[in-house]
Protein backbone atom coordinates (compact mmCIF):
# COMPACT_ATOMS: atom_id res chain seq x y z
CA UNK A 1 0.00 0.00 0.00
CA UNK A 2 1.73 2.87 -1.64
CA UNK A 3 -0.21 5.46 0.26
CA UNK A 4 0.76 4.12 3.78
CA UNK A 5 4.45 3.95 3.54
CA UNK A 6 4.07 8.06 1.91
CA UNK A 7 2.44 8.80 4.88
CA UNK A 8 4.38 6.64 7.12
CA UNK A 9 7.94 8.13 6.89
CA UNK A 10 6.78 11.10 7.92
CA UNK A 11 4.60 10.71 10.10
CA UNK A 12 2.82 9.13 13.67
CA UNK A 13 1.63 6.15 11.69
CA UNK A 14 3.55 3.39 11.75
CA UNK A 15 2.67 -0.47 11.11
CA UNK A 16 2.85 -2.56 14.72
CA UNK A 17 4.09 -6.02 14.63
CA UNK A 18 0.99 -7.86 16.09
CA UNK A 19 1.57 -10.71 18.40
CA UNK A 20 -1.21 -12.92 17.72
CA UNK A 21 -1.96 -16.03 19.93
CA UNK A 22 -2.29 -19.54 18.49
CA UNK A 23 -6.35 -19.81 18.66
CA UNK A 24 -8.36 -21.45 20.33
CA UNK A 25 -7.12 -24.96 20.73
CA UNK A 26 -5.38 -24.75 23.39
CA UNK A 27 -3.55 -27.79 24.44
CA UNK A 28 -3.66 -28.22 27.96
CA UNK A 29 -7.10 -29.91 28.94
CA UNK A 30 -7.33 -30.81 32.71
CA UNK A 31 -5.16 -28.87 34.96
CA UNK A 32 -4.89 -29.64 38.85
CA UNK A 33 -5.39 -27.53 41.58
CA UNK A 34 -3.82 -24.04 40.88
CA UNK A 35 -3.99 -22.57 44.79
CA UNK A 36 -5.67 -19.63 42.93
CA UNK A 37 -9.35 -19.83 43.97
CA UNK A 38 -10.96 -17.98 41.17
CA UNK A 39 -8.50 -20.40 38.62
CA UNK A 40 -9.91 -23.10 40.45
CA UNK A 41 -13.15 -22.15 39.78
CA UNK A 42 -12.96 -21.91 36.27
CA UNK A 43 -11.13 -25.49 36.15
CA UNK A 44 -13.97 -26.71 38.01
CA UNK A 45 -16.67 -25.07 35.74
CA UNK A 46 -14.58 -26.74 32.59
CA UNK A 47 -13.13 -24.09 31.73
CA UNK A 48 -9.56 -25.21 32.44
CA UNK A 49 -8.80 -25.25 28.26
CA UNK A 50 -9.30 -22.26 28.43
CA UNK A 51 -7.08 -20.49 30.64
CA UNK A 52 -3.37 -19.47 30.50
CA UNK A 53 -1.04 -19.59 33.29
CA UNK A 54 2.44 -17.84 33.59
CA UNK A 55 3.75 -21.15 33.19
CA UNK A 56 2.55 -21.46 29.72
CA UNK A 57 4.23 -20.36 27.04
CA UNK A 58 1.68 -18.59 25.35
CA UNK A 59 0.98 -16.49 28.62
CA UNK A 60 3.87 -13.77 27.97
CA UNK A 61 3.37 -13.11 24.32
CA UNK A 62 0.24 -12.70 24.91
CA UNK A 63 0.48 -10.47 27.88
CA UNK A 64 2.76 -8.41 25.74
CA UNK A 65 -0.47 -7.75 23.25
CA UNK A 66 -2.07 -5.29 26.16
CA UNK A 67 -0.87 -1.58 23.75
CA UNK A 68 0.48 0.23 27.06
CA UNK A 69 3.56 -1.38 28.61
CA UNK A 70 1.74 0.37 31.84
CA UNK A 71 -1.32 -1.82 31.33
CA UNK A 72 0.79 -5.20 30.65
CA UNK A 73 0.06 -6.73 34.18
CA UNK A 74 0.34 -10.32 34.66
CA UNK A 75 -2.49 -12.01 36.13
CA UNK A 76 -2.86 -15.43 38.01
CA UNK A 77 -4.68 -16.96 35.06
CA UNK A 78 -5.81 -15.36 31.79
CA UNK A 79 -9.56 -16.53 31.11
CA UNK A 80 -9.46 -16.73 27.00
CA UNK A 81 -13.59 -17.40 26.58
CA UNK A 82 -14.37 -18.42 23.03
CA UNK A 83 -18.07 -17.46 23.51
CA UNK A 84 -20.83 -16.27 25.27
CA UNK A 85 -21.85 -19.33 27.08
CA UNK A 86 -18.18 -19.39 28.11
CA UNK A 87 -18.66 -15.92 29.67
CA UNK A 88 -21.97 -16.70 30.93
CA UNK A 89 -20.05 -20.31 32.51
CA UNK A 90 -17.14 -18.26 33.69
CA UNK A 91 -19.60 -15.65 35.85
CA UNK A 92 -20.90 -17.80 38.58
CA UNK A 93 -17.61 -19.88 38.75
CA UNK A 94 -15.12 -16.88 38.80
CA UNK A 95 -17.83 -14.29 41.48
CA UNK A 96 -18.39 -17.71 43.63
CA UNK A 97 -14.69 -18.63 43.70
CA UNK A 98 -13.38 -18.71 47.60
CA UNK A 99 -16.60 -17.20 49.03
CA UNK A 100 -15.60 -14.07 47.25
CA UNK A 101 -12.65 -13.57 49.98
CA UNK A 102 -9.16 -12.65 49.38
CA UNK A 103 -7.71 -9.88 47.69
CA UNK A 104 -8.07 -9.90 44.00
CA UNK A 105 -9.82 -8.93 41.45
CA UNK A 106 -11.28 -9.82 37.94
CA UNK A 107 -10.31 -7.67 34.86
CA UNK A 108 -11.62 -7.23 31.50
CA UNK A 109 -9.95 -6.82 28.25
CA UNK A 110 -11.04 -6.33 24.84
CA UNK A 111 -8.86 -4.78 22.54
CA UNK A 112 -6.47 -3.76 25.28
CA UNK A 113 -5.86 0.06 24.41
CA UNK A 114 -6.77 1.86 27.35
CA UNK A 115 -4.36 3.34 28.76
CA UNK A 116 -5.67 3.69 32.71
CA UNK A 117 -5.04 0.07 33.66
CA UNK A 118 -8.56 -0.42 33.33
CA UNK A 119 -8.14 -3.88 31.56
CA UNK A 120 -5.59 -6.03 33.03
CA UNK A 121 -4.78 -7.00 36.92
CA UNK A 122 -1.81 -8.57 38.84
CA UNK A 123 -4.04 -10.07 41.31
CA UNK A 124 -6.63 -12.16 40.12
CA UNK A 125 -8.16 -13.21 36.97
CA UNK A 126 -8.30 -11.49 33.62
CA UNK A 127 -10.83 -12.10 31.08
CA UNK A 128 -9.58 -11.73 28.02
CA UNK A 129 -12.10 -11.30 25.13
CA UNK A 130 -9.43 -11.66 22.23
CA UNK A 131 -10.56 -14.78 20.71
CA UNK A 132 -14.38 -13.78 20.91
CA UNK A 133 -13.67 -11.35 17.38
CA UNK A 134 -15.94 -12.50 14.77
CA UNK A 135 -17.44 -9.98 12.63
CA UNK A 136 -20.23 -10.92 10.45
CA UNK A 137 -22.66 -9.10 8.44
CA UNK A 138 -26.75 -9.97 7.84
CA UNK A 139 -27.62 -8.08 4.46
CA UNK A 140 -31.83 -8.53 5.32
CA UNK A 141 -31.53 -6.45 8.37
CA UNK A 142 -27.97 -4.53 7.50
CA UNK A 143 -26.70 -4.93 10.80
CA UNK A 144 -22.93 -6.02 11.22
CA UNK A 145 -22.37 -8.71 14.92
CA UNK A 146 -18.97 -7.67 16.15
CA UNK A 147 -17.39 -9.59 18.82
CA UNK A 148 -15.93 -7.95 21.12
CA UNK A 149 -12.35 -8.91 21.38
CA UNK A 150 -12.22 -7.69 17.52
CA UNK A 151 -9.74 -4.74 16.05
CA UNK A 152 -11.36 -2.51 14.35
CA UNK A 153 -9.12 -2.81 11.10
CA UNK A 154 -10.50 -6.53 11.63
CA UNK A 155 -14.00 -5.49 11.63
CA UNK A 156 -13.35 -3.44 8.78
CA UNK A 157 -11.66 -5.83 6.56
CA UNK A 158 -14.50 -7.99 6.67
CA UNK A 159 -17.12 -6.04 6.31
CA UNK A 160 -15.50 -4.75 2.96
CA UNK A 161 -15.61 -7.98 1.36
CA UNK A 162 -19.60 -7.31 1.99
CA UNK A 163 -19.76 -3.83 0.43
CA UNK A 164 -20.43 -2.02 4.49
CA UNK A 165 -18.59 -0.74 7.26
CA UNK A 166 -19.75 0.57 10.38
CA UNK A 167 -18.38 4.10 12.14
CA UNK A 168 -15.53 2.87 14.56
CA UNK A 169 -12.15 3.52 15.39
CA UNK A 170 -9.80 5.55 13.01
CA UNK A 171 -6.75 3.53 14.67
CA UNK A 172 -6.87 0.15 13.65
CA UNK A 173 -5.51 -1.96 16.32
CA UNK A 174 -8.17 -0.14 18.91
CA UNK A 175 -10.69 -2.80 20.47
CA UNK A 176 -14.20 -2.77 19.64
CA UNK A 177 -15.36 -3.28 23.50
CA UNK A 178 -14.09 -0.66 24.81
CA UNK A 179 -14.05 1.70 22.83
CA UNK A 180 -18.34 1.27 22.30
CA UNK A 181 -18.98 1.45 25.51
CA UNK A 182 -16.94 5.06 26.13
CA UNK A 183 -19.31 6.46 22.89
CA UNK A 184 -16.95 6.42 20.28
CA UNK A 185 -15.24 9.43 17.99
CA UNK A 186 -14.70 8.48 14.06
CA UNK A 187 -14.43 9.65 10.69
CA UNK A 188 -18.24 9.86 10.60
CA UNK A 189 -19.10 11.91 14.08
CA UNK A 190 -20.87 14.83 11.60
CA UNK A 191 -23.53 12.31 10.29
CA UNK A 192 -23.69 9.68 13.16
CA UNK A 193 -22.56 11.18 16.04
CA UNK A 194 -20.53 8.41 18.16
CA UNK A 195 -19.82 5.06 16.98
CA UNK A 196 -22.35 3.60 20.00
CA UNK A 197 -25.68 5.68 18.72
CA UNK A 198 -25.12 3.33 15.98
CA UNK A 199 -25.50 0.15 18.37
CA UNK A 200 -28.87 -1.03 18.01
CA UNK A 201 -28.28 -4.10 20.05
CA UNK A 202 -25.81 -5.23 22.78
CA UNK A 203 -25.63 -9.13 23.93
CA UNK A 204 -24.26 -9.15 27.56
CA UNK A 205 -23.55 -11.74 30.54
CA UNK A 206 -24.70 -10.29 33.81
CA UNK A 207 -23.29 -10.61 36.91
CA UNK A 208 -25.39 -13.67 37.79
CA UNK A 209 -24.24 -15.27 33.87
CA UNK A 210 -28.11 -14.90 32.36
CA UNK A 211 -27.42 -13.32 29.01
CA UNK A 212 -29.45 -10.43 27.56
CA UNK A 213 -30.16 -8.67 24.62
CA UNK A 214 -30.45 -4.87 25.14
CA UNK A 215 -31.90 -2.69 22.25
CA UNK A 216 -34.95 -0.30 21.95
CA UNK A 217 -37.57 -2.73 22.36
CA UNK A 218 -35.06 -4.88 24.80
CA UNK A 219 -33.90 -3.86 28.20
CA UNK A 220 -34.03 -0.78 26.53
CA UNK A 221 -32.91 1.14 29.75
CA UNK A 222 -29.79 -1.04 29.87
CA UNK A 223 -29.46 -0.20 25.95
CA UNK A 224 -29.55 3.83 26.53
CA UNK A 225 -26.76 3.26 29.27
CA UNK A 226 -24.68 1.27 27.86
CA UNK A 227 -24.20 3.54 25.43
CA UNK A 228 -21.29 5.61 26.92
CA UNK A 229 -21.63 4.43 30.65
CA UNK A 230 -18.61 2.15 30.37
CA UNK A 231 -18.05 -1.01 32.34
CA UNK A 232 -20.66 -0.84 34.44
CA UNK A 233 -23.35 -3.61 33.73
CA UNK A 234 -21.56 -6.99 33.15
CA UNK A 235 -19.76 -8.51 29.71
CA UNK A 236 -20.87 -7.10 26.53
CA UNK A 237 -20.27 -10.26 24.20
CA UNK A 238 -21.62 -9.43 21.11
CA UNK A 239 -22.20 -5.13 19.38
CA UNK A 240 -24.96 -5.59 16.34
CA UNK A 241 -23.75 -2.41 14.81
CA UNK A 242 -26.00 -0.67 11.75
CA UNK A 243 -23.92 -0.56 8.65
CA UNK A 244 -23.23 1.83 5.87
CA UNK A 245 -22.43 1.66 2.46
CA UNK A 246 -18.32 1.19 1.95
CA UNK A 247 -17.25 4.48 0.27
CA UNK A 248 -13.93 5.48 -0.03
CA UNK A 249 -13.19 8.06 2.16
CA UNK A 250 -11.19 10.91 0.52
CA UNK A 251 -8.43 10.98 2.94
CA UNK A 252 -5.24 13.17 3.73
CA UNK A 253 -2.82 14.25 6.25
CA UNK A 254 -1.42 17.83 5.90
CA UNK A 255 1.58 18.44 7.82
CA UNK A 256 2.26 22.31 9.09
CA UNK A 257 4.88 24.28 11.04
CA UNK A 258 4.60 25.21 14.59
CA UNK A 259 4.98 28.80 13.08
CA UNK A 260 1.15 28.84 11.55
CA UNK A 261 -0.61 26.92 15.37
CA UNK A 262 -2.91 30.59 15.21
CA UNK A 263 -4.37 29.84 11.33
CA UNK A 264 -4.57 26.02 12.18
CA UNK A 265 -6.58 27.35 15.25
CA UNK A 266 -8.52 29.99 13.53
CA UNK A 267 -9.19 26.64 11.06
CA UNK A 268 -10.46 24.35 13.64
CA UNK A 269 -12.19 26.93 14.99
CA UNK A 270 -14.31 27.50 11.60
CA UNK A 271 -14.32 24.23 11.32
CA UNK A 272 -16.29 23.07 14.03
CA UNK A 273 -18.80 26.20 14.20
CA UNK A 274 -19.94 25.42 10.29
CA UNK A 275 -19.40 22.05 10.44
CA UNK A 276 -23.58 21.19 9.76
CA UNK A 277 -22.96 22.86 6.28
CA UNK A 278 -20.33 19.73 5.35
CA UNK A 279 -21.27 16.91 7.51
CA UNK A 280 -19.56 13.91 5.60
CA UNK A 281 -16.03 15.63 6.98
CA UNK A 282 -13.80 14.61 9.29
CA UNK A 283 -11.12 17.09 10.95
CA UNK A 284 -8.75 15.49 13.57
CA UNK A 285 -5.96 18.30 14.38
CA UNK A 286 -3.05 17.20 16.32
CA UNK A 287 0.50 18.75 17.73
CA UNK A 288 2.77 16.37 18.21
CA UNK A 289 6.66 16.45 19.76
CA UNK A 290 8.68 13.51 17.95
CA UNK A 291 12.45 13.95 16.97
CA UNK A 292 11.82 10.63 14.71
CA UNK A 293 9.50 12.83 12.27
CA UNK A 294 11.54 16.35 13.09
CA UNK A 295 14.00 17.43 15.19
CA UNK A 296 12.29 20.93 15.77
CA UNK A 297 10.32 21.04 18.88
CA UNK A 298 6.76 20.75 17.77
CA UNK A 299 5.09 19.72 14.42
CA UNK A 300 1.22 20.21 13.39
CA UNK A 301 -0.43 17.95 11.72
CA UNK A 302 -4.08 17.65 11.04
CA UNK A 303 -6.01 14.61 9.33
CA UNK A 304 -9.31 15.32 6.86
CA UNK A 305 -11.39 12.83 5.27
CA UNK A 306 -14.42 13.39 3.36
CA UNK A 307 -16.53 9.70 4.26
CA UNK A 308 -18.31 10.57 0.38
CA UNK A 309 -15.13 10.29 -1.04
CA UNK A 310 -15.50 13.31 -2.31
CA UNK A 311 -12.18 15.59 -3.27
CA UNK A 312 -12.57 19.36 -2.99
CA UNK A 313 -15.11 19.26 -0.33
CA UNK A 314 -15.46 23.33 1.06
CA UNK A 315 -15.19 22.35 4.74
CA UNK A 316 -10.66 22.17 4.63
CA UNK A 317 -10.82 25.75 2.57
CA UNK A 318 -8.85 27.35 5.22
CA UNK A 319 -6.72 24.85 6.19
CA UNK A 320 -5.47 24.44 2.71
CA UNK A 321 -4.58 28.05 2.81
CA UNK A 322 -1.70 27.08 5.71
CA UNK A 323 1.41 26.14 3.51
CA UNK A 324 2.00 22.30 4.08
CA UNK A 325 5.29 21.13 4.88
CA UNK A 326 5.14 18.24 2.30
CA UNK A 327 2.69 17.33 -0.24
CA UNK A 328 -1.03 17.23 1.08
CA UNK A 329 -2.22 14.21 -1.23
CA UNK A 330 -6.02 13.61 -1.08
CA UNK A 331 -6.31 10.06 -1.45
CA UNK A 332 -9.17 7.47 -2.09
CA UNK A 333 -8.59 4.80 0.19
CA UNK A 334 -11.21 2.39 1.94
CA UNK A 335 -11.97 2.78 5.88
CA UNK A 336 -10.01 -0.51 6.18
CA UNK A 337 -7.09 0.44 4.05
CA UNK A 338 -7.25 3.69 6.27
CA UNK A 339 -7.54 1.99 10.12
CA UNK A 340 -4.67 -0.33 8.71
CA UNK A 341 -2.20 2.47 8.29
CA UNK A 342 -3.12 4.51 11.08
CA UNK A 343 -2.02 2.29 14.17
CA UNK A 344 -0.46 3.94 16.66
CA UNK A 345 3.11 2.03 17.73
CA UNK A 346 2.75 -0.07 20.95
CA UNK A 347 4.92 -0.71 23.64
CA UNK A 348 5.81 2.98 25.29
CA UNK A 349 4.57 4.04 28.68
CA UNK A 350 1.88 5.83 28.10
CA UNK A 351 -0.53 8.36 29.92
CA UNK A 352 -3.49 10.70 28.39
CA UNK A 353 -6.16 12.51 29.54
CA UNK A 354 -8.71 14.93 28.55
CA UNK A 355 -10.88 18.02 28.75
CA UNK A 356 -13.70 19.58 26.46
CA UNK A 357 -14.50 23.47 25.99
CA UNK A 358 -15.79 25.89 23.89
CA UNK A 359 -15.02 26.15 20.72
CA UNK A 360 -12.85 29.61 21.20
CA UNK A 361 -9.86 30.51 19.82
CA UNK A 362 -8.49 32.11 23.00
CA UNK A 363 -8.74 29.02 24.56
CA UNK A 364 -7.06 26.89 21.55
CA UNK A 365 -4.41 29.06 21.42
CA UNK A 366 -3.77 29.27 25.16
CA UNK A 367 -3.82 24.86 24.51
CA UNK A 368 -0.89 25.30 21.76
CA UNK A 369 1.14 27.19 24.11
CA UNK A 370 0.74 25.24 26.90
CA UNK A 371 1.45 22.32 25.27
CA UNK A 372 4.82 23.67 23.97
CA UNK A 373 5.78 24.56 27.23
CA UNK A 374 5.19 20.84 28.55
CA UNK A 375 7.26 19.74 25.37
CA UNK A 376 10.16 22.35 26.76
CA UNK A 377 9.72 20.85 30.65
CA UNK A 378 10.04 17.49 29.07
CA UNK A 379 12.80 17.72 27.00
CA UNK A 380 14.81 18.67 29.83
CA UNK A 381 13.93 16.51 32.61
CA UNK A 382 13.63 13.17 29.99
CA UNK A 383 15.58 14.28 26.95
CA UNK A 384 13.77 14.93 23.64
CA UNK A 385 14.44 11.88 22.19
CA UNK A 386 12.84 9.95 25.01
CA UNK A 387 9.08 10.78 24.76
CA UNK A 388 6.49 11.75 22.10
CA UNK A 389 3.84 14.05 22.64
CA UNK A 390 0.30 14.90 21.08
CA UNK A 391 -2.33 17.08 21.96
CA UNK A 392 -5.29 16.50 19.98
CA UNK A 393 -8.39 18.99 18.94
CA UNK A 394 -11.69 17.53 17.66
CA UNK A 395 -14.68 19.29 16.60
CA UNK A 396 -18.08 18.60 18.91
CA UNK A 397 -20.84 20.85 17.96
CA UNK A 398 -24.29 20.84 19.72
CA UNK A 399 -25.86 19.52 16.58
CA UNK A 400 -24.38 16.10 17.21
CA UNK A 401 -26.05 15.93 19.87
CA UNK A 402 -29.24 16.00 18.05
CA UNK A 403 -27.91 13.03 15.75
CA UNK A 404 -27.71 10.85 18.88
CA UNK A 405 -31.16 11.34 20.20
CA UNK A 406 -32.60 11.09 16.42
CA UNK A 407 -30.97 7.71 16.79
CA UNK A 408 -32.01 6.89 20.25
CA UNK A 409 -29.75 8.65 22.78
CA UNK A 410 -26.44 8.25 25.02
CA UNK A 411 -25.44 9.20 28.18
CA UNK A 412 -22.92 12.05 26.98
CA UNK A 413 -25.73 14.56 26.94
CA UNK A 414 -24.12 16.46 24.19
CA UNK A 415 -27.61 18.07 23.00
CA UNK A 416 -27.46 19.71 26.43
CA UNK A 417 -23.79 22.08 26.19
CA UNK A 418 -24.26 25.27 25.80
CA UNK A 419 -21.72 26.03 22.70
CA UNK A 420 -20.06 24.22 20.09
CA UNK A 421 -17.16 22.67 21.89
CA UNK A 422 -13.77 21.10 21.32
CA UNK A 423 -12.32 18.21 22.98
CA UNK A 424 -9.14 18.41 23.76
CA UNK A 425 -7.03 15.28 24.08
CA UNK A 426 -3.15 15.21 25.93
CA UNK A 427 -0.91 12.04 25.55
CA UNK A 428 2.11 10.85 25.92
CA UNK A 429 4.59 8.26 25.21
CA UNK A 430 7.41 7.30 27.66
CA UNK A 431 10.11 5.47 25.85
CA UNK A 432 12.57 5.13 28.99
CA UNK A 433 10.63 4.11 32.09
CA UNK A 434 7.89 4.18 34.79
CA UNK A 435 9.49 6.96 36.72
CA UNK A 436 9.87 9.05 33.58
CA UNK A 437 6.22 8.24 32.96
CA UNK A 438 5.27 9.68 36.44
CA UNK A 439 7.32 13.01 35.55
CA UNK A 440 5.49 13.31 32.33
CA UNK A 441 2.15 12.87 33.86
CA UNK A 442 2.37 14.89 36.90
CA UNK A 443 3.28 18.00 34.05
CA UNK A 444 0.57 16.42 31.73
CA UNK A 445 -2.01 16.46 34.67
CA UNK A 446 -0.72 20.31 35.67
CA UNK A 447 -1.12 20.71 31.95
CA UNK A 448 -4.57 19.95 31.97
CA UNK A 449 -5.62 21.73 35.32
CA UNK A 450 -3.94 24.79 33.94
CA UNK A 451 -6.45 24.36 30.73
CA UNK A 452 -9.39 24.09 32.68
CA UNK A 453 -9.08 26.95 34.81
CA UNK A 454 -7.94 28.99 31.88
CA UNK A 455 -11.14 27.87 30.03
CA UNK A 456 -13.20 28.78 32.82
CA UNK A 457 -11.56 32.25 33.46
CA UNK A 458 -13.37 33.23 29.69
CA UNK A 459 -16.61 31.33 30.92
CA UNK A 460 -15.75 28.44 28.17
CA UNK A 461 -15.52 25.59 30.60
CA UNK A 462 -17.65 22.41 29.14
CA UNK A 463 -18.49 20.09 31.39
CA UNK A 464 -17.80 16.34 29.47
CA UNK A 465 -15.10 14.48 29.98
CA UNK A 466 -14.72 11.74 27.29
CA UNK A 467 -14.51 8.81 29.05
CA UNK A 468 -12.43 6.69 26.33
CA UNK A 469 -9.77 9.32 26.92
CA UNK A 470 -9.80 10.36 30.17
CA UNK A 471 -7.28 9.53 32.73
CA UNK A 472 -8.31 7.79 35.48
CA UNK A 473 -8.06 10.82 38.12
CA UNK A 474 -10.49 12.07 35.97
CA UNK A 475 -14.69 11.34 36.45
CA UNK A 476 -16.58 10.94 33.02
CA UNK A 477 -19.31 9.77 34.55
CA UNK A 478 -19.72 12.06 36.78
CA UNK A 479 -19.22 14.95 34.04
CA UNK A 480 -22.59 13.80 32.56
CA UNK A 481 -25.88 15.26 33.35
CA UNK A 482 -27.48 14.42 36.49
CA UNK A 483 -30.11 12.63 35.14
CA UNK A 484 -27.79 10.22 33.03
CA UNK A 485 -25.67 9.51 35.91
CA UNK A 486 -29.10 8.99 37.54
CA UNK A 487 -30.38 6.74 35.31
CA UNK A 488 -27.01 4.48 35.13
CA UNK A 489 -27.02 4.48 38.70
CA UNK A 490 -30.48 2.76 38.39
CA UNK A 491 -29.95 0.48 35.34
CA UNK A 492 -26.63 -0.81 37.13
CA UNK A 493 -28.59 -1.48 40.07
CA UNK A 494 -31.56 -3.07 38.05
CA UNK A 495 -29.30 -5.53 36.53
CA UNK A 496 -26.71 -6.00 38.31
CA UNK A 497 -28.24 -5.79 42.26
CA UNK A 498 -25.21 -7.45 43.87
CA UNK A 499 -23.08 -5.01 42.94
CA UNK A 500 -20.62 -7.28 41.64
CA UNK A 501 -19.04 -5.28 38.66
CA UNK A 502 -19.01 -2.35 41.26
CA UNK A 503 -16.35 -4.19 43.65
CA UNK A 504 -14.92 -7.46 41.83
CA UNK A 505 -14.60 -5.68 38.45
CA UNK A 506 -13.19 -2.72 39.53
CA UNK A 507 -11.38 -1.35 36.19
CA UNK A 508 -13.13 1.33 34.60
CA UNK A 509 -14.92 3.96 35.84
CA UNK A 510 -17.94 2.86 38.25
CA UNK A 511 -21.19 4.73 39.02
CA UNK A 512 -20.66 3.74 42.22
CA UNK A 513 -18.03 6.15 43.29
CA UNK A 514 -20.21 8.99 41.37
CA UNK A 515 -21.79 11.31 43.99
CA UNK A 516 -25.34 11.57 43.82
C1 LIG B 1 -3.83 4.59 19.74
C2 LIG B 1 -5.22 4.87 20.22
C3 LIG B 1 -6.17 5.38 19.35
C4 LIG B 1 -7.46 5.65 19.78
N1 LIG B 1 -8.36 6.16 18.90
C5 LIG B 1 -9.62 6.45 19.33
C6 LIG B 1 -10.59 7.00 18.46
O1 LIG B 1 -10.35 7.18 17.26
N2 LIG B 1 -11.80 7.32 18.96
C7 LIG B 1 -12.14 7.08 20.26
O2 LIG B 1 -13.26 7.37 20.65
N3 LIG B 1 -11.24 6.55 21.11
C8 LIG B 1 -10.00 6.24 20.67
N4 LIG B 1 -9.10 5.73 21.56
C9 LIG B 1 -9.50 5.48 22.95
C10 LIG B 1 -10.18 4.11 23.05
O3 LIG B 1 -11.52 4.23 22.67
C11 LIG B 1 -10.13 3.54 24.46
O4 LIG B 1 -8.81 3.34 24.85
C12 LIG B 1 -10.92 2.23 24.57
O5 LIG B 1 -11.06 1.90 25.93
C13 LIG B 1 -10.22 1.11 23.82
O6 LIG B 1 -11.06 0.02 23.64
P1 LIG B 1 -10.45 -1.45 23.82
O7 LIG B 1 -11.51 -2.44 23.49
O8 LIG B 1 -9.16 -1.56 23.13
O9 LIG B 1 -10.32 -1.39 25.38
P2 LIG B 1 -9.75 -2.26 26.58
O10 LIG B 1 -8.51 -1.58 27.03
O11 LIG B 1 -9.69 -3.69 26.29
O12 LIG B 1 -10.94 -1.98 27.60
C14 LIG B 1 -11.25 -0.68 28.07
C15 LIG B 1 -12.24 -0.76 29.22
O13 LIG B 1 -13.49 -1.31 28.80
C16 LIG B 1 -13.81 -2.49 29.52
N5 LIG B 1 -14.38 -3.43 28.57
C17 LIG B 1 -13.86 -3.74 27.35
N6 LIG B 1 -14.66 -4.61 26.72
C18 LIG B 1 -15.71 -4.85 27.53
C19 LIG B 1 -16.88 -5.65 27.41
N7 LIG B 1 -17.08 -6.37 26.32
N8 LIG B 1 -17.76 -5.66 28.43
C20 LIG B 1 -17.54 -4.92 29.54
N9 LIG B 1 -16.45 -4.14 29.72
C21 LIG B 1 -15.56 -4.08 28.72
C22 LIG B 1 -12.49 -2.96 30.09
O14 LIG B 1 -12.67 -3.74 31.23
C23 LIG B 1 -11.79 -1.66 30.39
O15 LIG B 1 -12.26 -1.12 31.59
C24 LIG B 1 -7.80 5.42 21.13
C25 LIG B 1 -6.85 4.91 22.01
C26 LIG B 1 -5.58 4.64 21.57
C27 LIG B 1 -4.57 4.10 22.53
C1 LIG C 1 7.21 9.03 15.92
O1 LIG C 1 7.42 9.18 14.54
C2 LIG C 1 7.91 8.03 13.88
C3 LIG C 1 8.24 8.40 12.44
O2 LIG C 1 7.07 8.77 11.75
C4 LIG C 1 6.86 6.94 13.99
O3 LIG C 1 7.32 5.76 13.38
C5 LIG C 1 6.56 6.68 15.44
O4 LIG C 1 5.51 5.76 15.52
C6 LIG C 1 6.17 7.97 16.16
N1 LIG C 1 6.04 7.66 17.58
C7 LIG C 1 4.88 7.68 18.24
C8 LIG C 1 4.91 7.23 19.65
O5 LIG C 1 3.83 8.05 17.75
C1 LIG D 1 -9.39 -13.78 15.95
O1 LIG D 1 -8.45 -14.14 16.92
C2 LIG D 1 -7.75 -15.32 16.57
C3 LIG D 1 -6.93 -15.73 17.78
O2 LIG D 1 -6.64 -14.68 18.62
C4 LIG D 1 -6.91 -15.04 15.33
O3 LIG D 1 -6.19 -16.19 14.99
C5 LIG D 1 -7.83 -14.65 14.20
O4 LIG D 1 -7.10 -14.27 13.09
C6 LIG D 1 -8.74 -13.51 14.62
N1 LIG D 1 -9.78 -13.35 13.63
C7 LIG D 1 -10.09 -12.18 13.11
C8 LIG D 1 -11.23 -12.15 12.16
O5 LIG D 1 -9.49 -11.18 13.39
C1 LIG E 1 -8.20 -29.48 19.06
O1 LIG E 1 -7.07 -30.22 18.71
C2 LIG E 1 -7.32 -31.62 18.62
C3 LIG E 1 -5.99 -32.36 18.42
O2 LIG E 1 -5.19 -31.68 17.49
C4 LIG E 1 -8.32 -31.87 17.49
O3 LIG E 1 -8.62 -33.23 17.39
C5 LIG E 1 -9.59 -31.09 17.78
O4 LIG E 1 -10.50 -31.21 16.71
C6 LIG E 1 -9.31 -29.61 18.03
N1 LIG E 1 -10.51 -28.96 18.48
C7 LIG E 1 -10.90 -27.77 18.01
C8 LIG E 1 -12.14 -27.20 18.64
O5 LIG E 1 -10.29 -27.15 17.14
C1 LIG F 1 -3.91 -34.44 38.33
O1 LIG F 1 -4.98 -35.02 39.03
C2 LIG F 1 -5.36 -36.29 38.50
C3 LIG F 1 -6.62 -36.75 39.20
O2 LIG F 1 -6.55 -36.46 40.57
C4 LIG F 1 -4.18 -37.27 38.70
O3 LIG F 1 -4.50 -38.53 38.16
C5 LIG F 1 -2.96 -36.72 37.97
O4 LIG F 1 -1.84 -37.52 38.21
C6 LIG F 1 -2.66 -35.31 38.42
N1 LIG F 1 -1.64 -34.77 37.55
C7 LIG F 1 -0.63 -34.03 38.00
C8 LIG F 1 0.34 -33.51 36.98
O5 LIG F 1 -0.47 -33.81 39.17
C1 LIG G 1 -15.73 19.76 -6.92
O1 LIG G 1 -15.48 19.09 -8.13
C2 LIG G 1 -16.65 18.74 -8.85
C3 LIG G 1 -16.25 17.85 -10.01
O2 LIG G 1 -15.02 18.23 -10.55
C4 LIG G 1 -17.36 20.02 -9.27
O3 LIG G 1 -18.54 19.71 -9.97
C5 LIG G 1 -17.70 20.81 -8.02
O4 LIG G 1 -18.27 22.05 -8.36
C6 LIG G 1 -16.47 21.06 -7.18
N1 LIG G 1 -16.89 21.64 -5.90
C7 LIG G 1 -16.23 22.62 -5.31
C8 LIG G 1 -16.78 23.10 -4.01
O5 LIG G 1 -15.24 23.15 -5.80
C1 LIG H 1 -30.31 -12.42 36.67
O1 LIG H 1 -30.47 -11.05 36.92
C2 LIG H 1 -31.45 -10.43 36.14
C3 LIG H 1 -31.39 -8.95 36.46
O2 LIG H 1 -31.46 -8.75 37.84
C4 LIG H 1 -32.80 -11.08 36.41
O3 LIG H 1 -33.77 -10.48 35.59
C5 LIG H 1 -32.72 -12.55 36.14
O4 LIG H 1 -33.93 -13.17 36.47
C6 LIG H 1 -31.60 -13.18 36.93
N1 LIG H 1 -31.44 -14.55 36.52
C7 LIG H 1 -31.30 -15.54 37.40
C8 LIG H 1 -31.12 -16.91 36.82
O5 LIG H 1 -31.31 -15.34 38.59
Amino acid sequence: MLYISTIAGLLVIGVLPLCSLAASNVTVTTKNATGFPPCDALIQAGLGNRLLFATDPDYEPRIASWWALNTRLHPWCLFQPQNTAEVSTSMNALLGAGDGAGDWHIAVRAGGHNTGRTNNVDNGVTIDLGNMNRTTYDSQSNLASIGPGSKWKDVYAELHKHGVLVPGGRDGGVGVGGFLLGGGLTYYVGREAFACDSVKNFEIVLTNGTVVNANKDENSDLWMALKGGGSNFGIVTRYDMEALPDKELAYGIRIMSADYSSDLVDAIVHFTDNYQGFDSDALVAYLSHNTSIIASDVIMAAIHVNTEGVQNTTGFTKLNQIPSLVPDETLSVSLAQAAEGSQLPSGSWNAGATLTFKNDKRILNRAVQLHGQYVQDLKNALGADNFVTYVFFQPLPTFLGEISNQKGGNMLGIDLQEHNAIMWTGGVAVKTDQQALAFAQTRLNAMLAELRSFSASLSGGNRLIYLNYADSSQDPLGSYVKKNVDHIKAVAAKYDPKGAFQKRFPGGFKISRVDD
